[in-house]
């Protein structure tokens, strides 16, 4: 039987990217994508598409018997910056969503799944540089407490009934076709929208706050990549550390004036978000995953940022 996917959160900033690439794999009609909000009417046109409620079981259950899914990417989360602002909201979000969905697969209804985590679930007693897999965990952020017990969940799942799920630690991650919400490293998404359009911008993080980042390219083919591997090759069920390089505002600042030149990032806006990711690993050593399931980033620092003032402009 082909396998039938929904994506949840498809029109976020993963979601966006993760379903033109899983539909071109698998064909538009085996991608449900769905989202709590409506699509555009040109993505609504490109395949299945189900307006849900994550925290809604029954919605849920009815969305999965109707389509005859097999596997579910759950991109449904709030992020660090918004849950701070509403952190029991942001908690029952990021993890009655997820137990929604490990119910599912534990009573056999679906048989794969992928979970994010993040490098928020590290914290700030966590060795900074080449954060290995395996370290002291203590999330300072609602976030990140939401990601590291939903890995641990996920672990339990698969030990005690056998679940097949499946989660990376992205790093912050910067993509041009849908803009995030509510992150802390969403600096390096915004600063590129001032750049093209001539103007100056005012960083809300301190220039030298360097943090691991990917370009959504790379964060696409580690998701798939993950999903794809044979069950026994993913021997770490709680959350994979994947990396591709770390910058700080002022590197990527100069980075960006090589192409445009005039352009200029000023420090006047820093705010609450700069001790957030004071908090979080400055570099990510990923050999479990390169070893494990073959991952390999293909973007370089300066090839992304070429890449995304072309596609921005
Ligand atoms: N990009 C996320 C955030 O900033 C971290 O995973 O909240």
């Amino acid at each position: 039987m082909a396998d039938k996917i929904l994506v949840l959160g498809s029109s976020g900033q993963i979601g966006t990217d993760l379903v033109e690439s899983l539909r071109e794999a698998y064909g538009n009609d085996n991608v449900v994508a769905s989202d709590l909000r409506e699509p555009s009417a040109e993505r609504l046109a490109q395949g299945p598409f189900e307006q849900l409620n994550a925290m809604d079981a029954e919605a849920v259950f009815e969305v999965i018997k109707k389509h005859g899914i097999t596997q579910v990417y759950h991109l449904v989360a709030m992020l660090s910056a918004t849950a701070e602002k509403m952190p029991m909201k942001g908690w029952d979000l990021n993890m009655t969503s997820l137990f929604n969905f490990m119910e599912l697969i534990k009573e056999g209804h679906i048989s794969k799944m992928y979970w994010p985590s993040s490098i928020a679930a590290f914290g700030p007693n966590t060795p900074v540089n080449d954060t290995p897999q395996y370290t002291v965990m203590d999330p300072g952020t609602v976030y990140g407490i939401s990601k590291l017990s939903g890995e641990l969940w996920c672990d339990y799942y698969n030990k005690k009934y056998g679940c097949d799920i499946r989660g990376l630690r992205y790093p912050g991650l910067i993509s041009y076709k849908t803009e995030p919400g509510g992150g802390t490293t969403d600096y390096a998404v915004d600063i590129f929208h001032k750049a093209v359009k001539g103007e100056d911008y005012h960083c809300f993080l301190s220039e030298d706050r360097r943090l691991p980042m990917m370009y959504m390219p790379d964060a696409i083919k580690a998701t798939i990549g993950i999903m794809e591997a044979p069950a026994e090759q993913v021997k770490i069920r709680t959350s994979y550390n994947v990396a591709s390089f770390s910058f700080t505002p002022r590197e990527l600042n100069a980075l960006i004036q090589k192409e445009v030149p005039g352009f200029k990032t000023l420090y006047d806006a820093v705010d609450e978000r700069d001790a957030i990711a004071a908090g979080w690993p400055q570099s990510i050593n990923d050999s479990e995953a390169r070893a494990h399931w073959g991952w390999k980033p293909d973007f370089s620092l300066e090839a992304m940022v070429k890449d995304m003032l072309k596609n921005l402009k």
